[in-house]
């Protein structure tokens, strides 16, 4: 058993150190732009002047990401991040509370830290900027595109020209529906009947991004919930919670057959759907590398690190880095995986390098 964990580990080991060898390159981007909705998975900073204990402007946040601590929940790039190298920007996204002037031609990233498809969610830590609230900034976007591009038609051809991600549901389980202390969805729904109403409500908004231009859509579905530290702590066991992880299923199944009924009434538009349950499969079959990495906070910022603390120093093998969120090489191989599938079943009905050359001539 020792011996099979060495291996894994020298595998992983080595996966991860090629991996690190992608960089920031410098010629056209594969798509012109890229828009990002989303939580803390996906969040650059649009948390950090909310008052809101989800933050991670602080040290050790940010420990292998050349500016520092910038909120991003993780030690160094986030998915968002390494998508944008992936499809060939020599820049990150920038986060929709500090993007100004021309840099918004190239996208936004609207992405905040417990933010759900549900406006409540995660409303016990504080502010956030909830799908809802992210739909109306990019609103705000566009209304600033038009006065950059001239005129609503071209700016419009130019949104069509996008990839758009969208990565949010997990709080509205972990900062909702998993918490009845703080708000009543649990006693008012089954799981079945909160995934339904989940999707309803994410259906209305997907349809408003498509009436933005919205044509290149992927969107990410729910990692296995029930496998991450806060949960196995909170369940006091080491394995994972399987009455969380098949809550979890449920939206994740109702969101794949979405997915295909927006296909078929939207033909100008492409969704994809991102099988991030199976991706991150990793998780809870490799029990020793789900300890989370940073020393973790037992009080107002519950499961995030504590500020300043040292982390810990082979964080290339951790899947996780704080109690719910992965380390940067975790959000590499997941997100390598959503661009250009490894398994069929990572991706549904096509991975994100064939989305984005699958609307022909817009
Ligand atoms: C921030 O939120 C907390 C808790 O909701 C509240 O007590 C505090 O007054 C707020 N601070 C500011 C500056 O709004
Ligand atoms: C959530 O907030 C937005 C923005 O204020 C609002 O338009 C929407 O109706 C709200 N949704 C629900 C379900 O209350
Ligand atoms: C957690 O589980 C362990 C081992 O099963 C047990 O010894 C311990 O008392 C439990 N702790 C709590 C707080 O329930
Ligand atoms: C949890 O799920 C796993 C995998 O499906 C299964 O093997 C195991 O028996 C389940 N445990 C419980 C307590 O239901
Ligand atoms: C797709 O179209 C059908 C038939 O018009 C409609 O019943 C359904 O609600 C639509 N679904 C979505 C997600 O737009
Ligand atoms: C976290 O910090 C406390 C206090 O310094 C220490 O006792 C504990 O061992 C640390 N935990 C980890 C996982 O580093």
């Amino acid at each position: 058993m020792s011996k099979m964990v060495a291996c894994v580990n020298i595998t992983i080991t080595t996966i991860l150190l090629v991996l690190n060898f992608i960089t920031l390159v410098h010629a056209a981007p594969k798509v012109p732009c890229y828009f990002i909705f989303g939580d803390s998975l996906l969040d650059n900073g649009n948390n950090n002047n909310l008052n809101t204990t989800a933050k991670a402007n602080y040290p050790p946040y940010g420990i292998d990401f050349p500016n520092g601590p910038t909120g991003r929940f993780t030690n160094g790039r986030n998915m968002a991040d390494i998508l944008a190298e992936l499809l060939g920007f020599d820049h990150y996204i920038p986060p929709f509370a500090s993007a100004s002037g021309g840099n918004i031609l190239q996208g936004v990233n609207y992405a905040s830290g417990s933010a759900g498809i549900r406006n409540e969610t995660g409303s016990h830590l504080g502010n956030r900027i909830s799908l809802d609230y992210q739909l109306q900034n990019h609103q705000v976007t566009i209304s600033h595109l038009v006065d950059l591009i001239g005129n609503k038609d071209s700016a419009n051809l130019h949104l069509n020209k996008c990839l758009y991600i969208v990565g949010i549901g997990s709080n509205d389980y972990i900062n909702n529906y998993l918490m009845p202390k703080y708000y009543p969805t649990n006693h008012l729904y089954t799981p079945s009947q909160y995934a339904s109403m989940l999707i309803e409500q994410y259906a209305q908004q997907l349809k408003t991004l498509y009436e933005d231009g919205a044509r290149k859509i992927a969107l990410f579905g729910l990692p296995r919930i029930g496998c991450i530290p806060q949960e196995l702590q909170k369940h006091n066991t080491t394995t994972c919670v399987n009455s969380t992880n098949e809550a979890i299923q449920l939206f994740n199944e109702k969101l794949k057959s979405l997915v295909d009924e927006l296909n078929t009434n939207f033909t100008k538009a492409k969704f994809t759907y991102i099988n991030m349950y199976s991706i991150s499969s990793i998780m809870g079959t490799l029990s020793f590398l789900n300890k989370p990495c940073c020393n973790i906070s037992k009080t107002t910022a519950g499961g995030q690190c504590v500020p300043e603390k040292t982390p810990c120093l082979l964080r290339a093998v951790h899947v996780f880095w704080d109690n719910f969120h992965p380390t940067e090489n975790a959000n590499i191989i997941a997100i390598m995986r959503a661009y250009d599938a490894f398994l069929p079943s990572d991706t549904y009905p096509m991975d994100i390098s064939h989305l984005i050359t699958s609307v022909s001539s817009l």
